[in-house]
């Protein structure tokens, strides 16, 4: 008996292929799952990575708001294409504290995982207000209504803490801390050494934006929103990046 005629036992009744395929997948899936149990982590920590500024963490839900994810992803494929047009690819660890992801799949824009720092907030600012401004055949809408509602950050303390049960790194003097810092890092001429104590480059290796962002006296969601966008992709300094190999 040939290895077709042995097969054609199993093609030709039901409930044996059903039992086979049921082991075949089982046996596969175990692969793929049980070391997942064994290794400490699936993300590798990669330095510089850390958790948003109160300014930055409400930039993100005003972004989350607004559906900004259903026209931008948040994500670079390790492919030549997106690596030569957008920066290098996105690691795991760049996203391991966005609650909730935006990666998406959607780009009737361009991906904005490495956005940060490629414009001016003077571009952001215009670009928000009237996108065709400055990009004659977007199709973006506007946004101007950001720089008129203005924030205090009164509340901004809860979302850290509500982030740091879902296990977001943000301590105690971190939550404490919020509103004041929230407030410093759009206040240049201010005090903002305690938001660069807990957010900067002595605790994470690189220097936190403290910048008047919408360019106006006010402190509005027009500054969160674009504190947000800068900081985007700009965490891990890839000139000394180095892949762990090793696992
Ligand atoms: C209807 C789809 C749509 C929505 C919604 C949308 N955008 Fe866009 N966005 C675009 C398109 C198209 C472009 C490319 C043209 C341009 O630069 O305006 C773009 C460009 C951008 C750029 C410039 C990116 C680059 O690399 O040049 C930024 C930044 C941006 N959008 C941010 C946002 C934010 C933040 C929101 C939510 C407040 C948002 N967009 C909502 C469609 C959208």
């Amino acid at each position: 008996m040939g290895i077709l005629d042995k097969h054609k036992k199993i093609e030709t009744h039901a409930t044996l292929l059903m039992v086979l395929s049921f082991i075949v997948v089982t046996i596969g899936g175990l692969v793929q799952i049980v070391p997942l149990f064994y290794i400490e982590n699936t993300i590798e920590k990669v330095e510089g990575v850390r958790p948003y500024t109160p300014l930055e963490l409400t930039g993100k839900r005003i972004y989350e708001r607004e559906g900004c994810y259903a026209c931008h992803s948040q994500m670079i494929r390790p492919m030549r294409d997106e690596v030569e047009r957008y920066g290098h690819y996105s690691l795991a660890a760049e996203s391991m504290y966005d609650r909730p992801f935006q990666w998406g799949s959607k780009r009737t824009g361009p991906d904005l995982a490495r956005v940060g720092g490629r414009y001016s907030d003077e571009w952001h600012q215009d670009h928000f207000r009237n996108p065709p401004a400055v990009v004659p055949e977007s199709i973006m809408p506007k946004y101007g209504f950001l720089f008129e509602r203005e924030i205090d950050g009164k509340y901004v303390a809860d979302f850290l803490s509500t982030s740091a049960t879902f296990g977001v790194p943000y301590t105690t003097a971190m939550i404490e801390n919020a509103t004041a810092d929230f407030r410093a890092q759009v206040d240049p001429e201010g005090d903002a050494e305690g938001l660069e104590e807990r957010y900067g480059k002595a605790a994470f290796g690189t220097p936190v934006n403290v910048r008047n962002f919408d360019g106006q006296d006010k402190l509005t969601e027009a500054d969160a929103l674009i504190a947000y966008m800068q900081v985007l992709g700009t965490m891990v300094d890839f000139s000394t990046f180095q892949p762990d190999l090793s696992r």
